[in-house]
């Protein structure tokens, strides 16, 4: 089965379960809303590609490991977007969900998409006890403080911040978590595939600080100029557009050189210069070159 529908089918698993008898039928509807019809996907498609380097000898922990990674990610977006945060009406193209279903229930919804992603773990992962044991380690560190979302949220409440920092907690945190989950799943060693989703997770909050300055709502899906407006670390505001695309393409080139020896290694690196490569929108890196 090829990796999307891997990640579709897992993740309709874990929303179904939420939506079981007796779960408050709007909440059920509004968890169902974060997650379906989905963005990029490219945390999960990262974690399984990872997985496939490693050997991917237990699809159902790699399978899991993708979901939960992506079930947070939308968890972080639902309460991102909310009014005490970057008050964004719209989310991929629609009204985001505390538009759609109210505050209450954007917080819960996030709040439940968060349990769901440990739930999701702990099923998919139980034949292998000691995968799961690392897997749940290595998906909280992701997500908590003080190397995860929850630290990169926190630090817009703080009077100073670098901008590497903030952006390896708030995205590359979750992009490593995809990377050393997708090895652990496979029962590889965790800790050699950090790097690669630190870059990888940097260069794309890089990227889309460029397209929150340069690129038009409709092309994005969600609100532009929020980071100026709302006075948010920005490298296109920081570094200029140039220098914004080429520390991009540095981060882009690093990724490719420092994936750990492994069976996949080869397809894996062109599989990620191709993903890098979609970051922008072809017109947009013209324009800048
Ligand atoms: C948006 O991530 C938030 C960032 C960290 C830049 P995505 O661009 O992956 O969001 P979706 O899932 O495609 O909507
Ligand atoms: C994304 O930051 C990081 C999260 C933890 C959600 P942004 O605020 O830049 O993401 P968008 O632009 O709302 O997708
Ligand atoms: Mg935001
Ligand atoms: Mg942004």
């Amino acid at each position: 089965m090829d990796a999307n529908r891997r990640i579709e089918r897992t993740l309709d698993a874990a929303v179904a379960h939420a939506e079981a008898p007796g779960a408050p039928p709007r909440l059920a509807e509004a968890i169902r809303y974060a997650v379906f019809p989905g963005g990029h996907r490219i945390r999960p498609r990262l974690c399984l590609s990872v997985a496939r380097a490693c050997g991917d000898d237990d699809p159902a922990a790699s399978d899991a490991a993708a979901a939960a990674i992506e079930l947070l990610h939308c968890a972080s977006l639902v309460h991102d977007d909310l009014p005490c945060f970057d008050d964004a009406p719209l989310r991929r193209g629609q009204p985001s969900v505390h538009a759609a279903f109210g505050e209450p229930l954007a917080v819960l919804t996030g709040d439940a998409l968060i349990v769901s992603a440990f739930e999701t773990l702990a099923r998919g992962a139980a034949r292998s006890p000691g995968r799961l044991a690392a897997l749940v380690g290595l998906v909280a560190r992701a997500v908590g403080s003080p190397n995860g979302i929850v630290a990169g949220q926190a630090w817009e409440s703080e009077p100073h911040v670098a901008l590497a920092e903030y952006q390896q907690a708030k995205t590359g945190a979750l992009f490593a978590a995809a990377t050393v989950t997708g090895a652990a799943a496979a029962g590889a060693p965790a800790l050699p595939w950090r790097l690669l989703g630190e870059c990888l997770g940097e260069a794309y909050q890089v990227a889309d600080d460029l397209r929150d300055v340069a690129c038009r709502q409709e092309e994005v899906g969600k609100p532009v100029g929020r980071d100026a407006t709302l006075g948010r670390p920005n490298a296109a505001a920081l570094l200029g557009m140039g220098g914004a695309l080429a520390r991009l393409k540095r981060l882009a080139r690093e990724a490719v050189e420092v994936i750990p020896a492994c069976p996949g290694a080869d397809a894996l690196r062109a599989e990620i210069e191709a993903q890098t490569r979609l970051f922008l929108p072809a017109s947009l890196v013209r324009e800048l070159a």
